[in-house]
C-alpha cells in the first residue's frame, strides 16, 4: 500500500504575529506545486492558529495545534480544548510532543487521553514518541517508543489508529543537528509498525503514517524519506524558513 506523504512545520514558540502570516503565505507559494502529491501541515503557536489559517485561505496547507486538553471545556486555565482547535479552522494536533513530556510533565496516559479525545473532536492527533540519548545508549528504545505508543492509542478503534499519525522524534536529534541515519529511523519505524500490527492487524498498521522528526533538513530529508517506513517528517527549525521548509517538501 501506499500511504500518502505528509510533511509538518512544527513553529514551536519562534514566530510572533507577523512573522507566522508571512510565513504560512511563503509556505502556500513554495509547496504549491507538490500539493497533490503530498499533504503539508504548518504548526503555529496556538494564539496564531486563526490568523494562519485567514492567511492560508483555500490553499493546500493544514493547520495544526501544539497541544491541546483533552476535556472540551472547564475550569483549566490556560489550556485550549479540540472543540476551541477546531472552531477556528484547526485540522491537526500534536500530542505528547517530547518538549511536553519531558518539560512540561505529560505521562504516556496523559497523552493516550488526548489522542483519544482529537479523535473524538474531528481533530486528527500526530502522536510523538521518542527515547532519550541516555534510553538509546542503554538499549532501551525499541522498549521505550513501545511503551509510548502502546499507551499513546490506548482505547482507539481500529479505525481512530488508522487514522492516527505518529512521529518519531528521538528527543537527541531534536535541535541538535544530530540527525538519526536514515538505518536508525526506518529500524524504529519498522519496530512501531510491527507493535500496530500486534495491536491492530497488518491492514490498519499499513495505512499508518510514521513521521521522522530530529533535525530534518532539505540535505537529509530526501534519505530518510526514501526508507519504506518513513511516510513523513515533523520539521522544526528548518521549518521556520519557507523555502528550506519547501525544500523538505519537495524531497
Ligand atoms: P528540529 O527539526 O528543530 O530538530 O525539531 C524537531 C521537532 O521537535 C519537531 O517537532
Amino acid at each position: 500500500m501506499t500511504r500518502r506523504r505528509i510533511i509538518a512545520g512544527n513553529w514551536k514558540m519562534f514566530t510572533d504575529l507577523e512573522e507566522a502570516v508571512a510565513l504560512a503565505r511563503g509556505v502556500a507559494e513554495a509547496t504549491a506545486r507538490f500539493a497533490t502529491d503530498v499533504d503539508v501541515v504548518v504548526i503555529p503557536p496556538s494564539c496564531l492558529i486563526a490568523p494562519v489559517v485567514s492567511a492560508l485561505g483555500e490553499s493546500h496547507v493544514g493547520v495544526g495545534a501544539q497541544n491541546m486538553h483533552p476535556e472540551p471545556r472547564g475550569a483549566y486555565t490556560g489550556e485550549l480544548s479540540g472543540p476551541m482547535l477546531t472552531s477556528v479552522g484547526c485540522s491537526y494536533v500534536v500530542c505528547g510532543h517530547s518538549e511536553r513530556r519531558h518539560l512540561f510533565g505529560e505521562t504516556s496516559e496523559f497523552v493516550g487521553t488526548k489522542v483519544a479525545a482529537a479523535h473524538r473532536f474531528g481533530l486528527t492527533p500526530i502522536l510523538c514518541v521518542g527515547e532519550t540519548l541516555e534510553e538509546r545508549e542503554a538499549g532501551e528504545t525499541e522498549a521505550i517508543v513501545g511503551e509510548q505508543l502502546r499507551r499513546g492509542i490506548d482505547g482507539l478503534t481500529k479505525e481512530e489508529i488508522a487514522a492516527t499519525i505518529i512521529a518519531y522524534e528521538p528527543v537527541w536529534a531534536i535541535g541538535t543537528g544530530r540527525t538519526a541515519s536514515a538505518e536508525q529511523a526506518q529500524a524504529v519505524h519498522a519496530h512501531l509498525r510491527a507493535q500496530l500490527v500486534k495491536r491492530a492487524g497488518a491492514q490498519v498498521a499499513e495505512a499508518v503514517r510514521i513521521q521522522y522528526g530530529g533535525s530534518v533538513k532539505p540535505s537529509n530529508a530526501g534519505e530518510l524519506l526514501s526508507q519504506p517506513d518513513i511516510d513523513g517528517a515533523l520539521v522544526g527549525g528548518a521549518s521556520l524558513k519557507a523555502d528550506s521548509f519547501a525544500g523538505i517538501v519537495g524531497a
